[in-house]
């Protein structure tokens, strides 16, 4: 199954509220680059690979209108496509789908401000209908990891809501459903924003595949009890070195992955690398707002002025990763060889 989260007709771009579910289906418009942002900043779209497709469009919606010269236009596309990039801060696909509306524009030498604007869209376009694409290779590489009825954990949500429709994580078991191979989930709930109780139970039982959800103080027992064989996470920045940054959390369940001889699989795009950063250190981590801990969903669970810390990511280190599967395949360690053999495909 698919659950896009975005559409984009008569430069409008219709975003499914995120906050809204599983209660509710509200779809929200964006008509400037400005409300695209908030959208993002505000998490009614979300996941690394969903940001960059929203943003791509944001980029074309920031230019739609401009009537004038063709500097002037290029001059308001770096003023937006600055504007979109600082959205947010962690997942690369976000700044990465920006770049690349903004390299085609400006690759389009000699032509008019309304031919650039027809260019813009048409990468935005574009960069949504391969990622669809690079979900189903995803899903196709890591439902041969898998065998018939293993049961696997996720964190967060890695599913069509976070993506183009199919999801990078959940992708590996709408495939195993596909091809008529069982596999049951445990889905971590996600504190504080409970993306997994939400938006990850929500698509998996909307596509029929048993899923428990758990909270992420349970993984331990569980992985003990013998009831985890898989560890399938999304990610939103891989350094070069192989290290993941992913929704907060994920780097516990890698170590207790890793305690229990569990193997622990990013699944990923190649634009979620990212080959400018030598390692995990240098991806900056989003901090969301204190209300996020202490009054989630409008009711207050903790006293007035505390402090608190919001981390929205973390960073696993490469050693706890046991596979990367990408659209290219599935890429062993040592990442030191693996991933320079994926730089070098994604600079061709
Ligand atoms: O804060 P969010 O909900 O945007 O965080 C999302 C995640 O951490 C996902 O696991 C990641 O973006 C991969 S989505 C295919």
């Amino acid at each position: 199954m698919a659950f896009p989260p975005l559409d984009f007709s008569k430069d409008r771009l219709k975003l499914l509220d995120q906050r809204k579910l599983p209660g509710a289906v509200e779809w929200l418009e964006c008509r400037t680059a400005e409300e695209v942002v908030q959208a993002i900043r505000q998490m009614v779209v979300r996941g690394a690979p969903a940001i960059g497709v929203a943003a791509g469009y944001g980029l074309y919606l920031g230019i739609q209108n401009f009537e004038g010269r063709r500097e002037d236009l290029l001059k308001l596309l770096e003023e937006k496509a600055a504007l979109l990039k600082e959205a947010r801060p962690t997942a690369v696909n976000l700044a990465w789908a920006v770049e690349r509306v903004k390299k085609r524009v400006l690759s389009e030498k000699s032509r008019s401000a309304d031919e650039l604007k027809i260019a813009a869209l048409q990468e935005a376009e574009k960069i949504r209908e391969e990622d669809d694409r690079l979900c189903r290779a995803i899903g196709k590489h890591g439902a041969r990891l898998f065998k018939a009825g293993e049961t696997a954990l996720t964190h967060c949500n890695a599913g069509g809501l976070a993506t183009s429709g199919y999801g990078t994580a959940l992708a590996v078991f709408y495939t195993l459903q596909e091809e008529g191979k069982a596999v049951s989930v445990y889905a971590t709930e996600t504190r504080p924003l409970l993306q997994g109780a939400r938006l990850t139970a929500w698509e998996l039982t909307q596509s029929r595949i048993p899923v428990t959800l758990v909270c992420e103080s349970s993984v331990a027992s569980l992985m003990r009890a013998g009831k985890i064989k898989r560890v399938v996470v999304g990610a939103d920045r891989i350094a070069a070195n192989g290290d993941t940054a992913n929704k907060i959390g994920t780097y516990g369940i890698a170590l207790l992955a890793k305690a229990h001889q569990i193997p622990f699989y990013i699944a990923a795009p190649s634009s979620t690398f990212d080959f400018s950063i030598s390692s995990g250190k240098k991806i900056p981590i989003e901090n969301r707002s204190s209300e996020e801990i202490t009054e989630g969903f409008g009711k207050r669970t903790a006293p007035a002025g505390i402090r608190t810390e919001n981390p929205a990511f973390d960073v696993t280190p490469h050693k706890l990763i046991a596979a990367f599967i990408t659209e290219k395949g599935v890429l062993n360690p040592p990442y030191s060889k693996s991933l320079k053999v994926l730089r070098l495909s994604n600079d061709s």
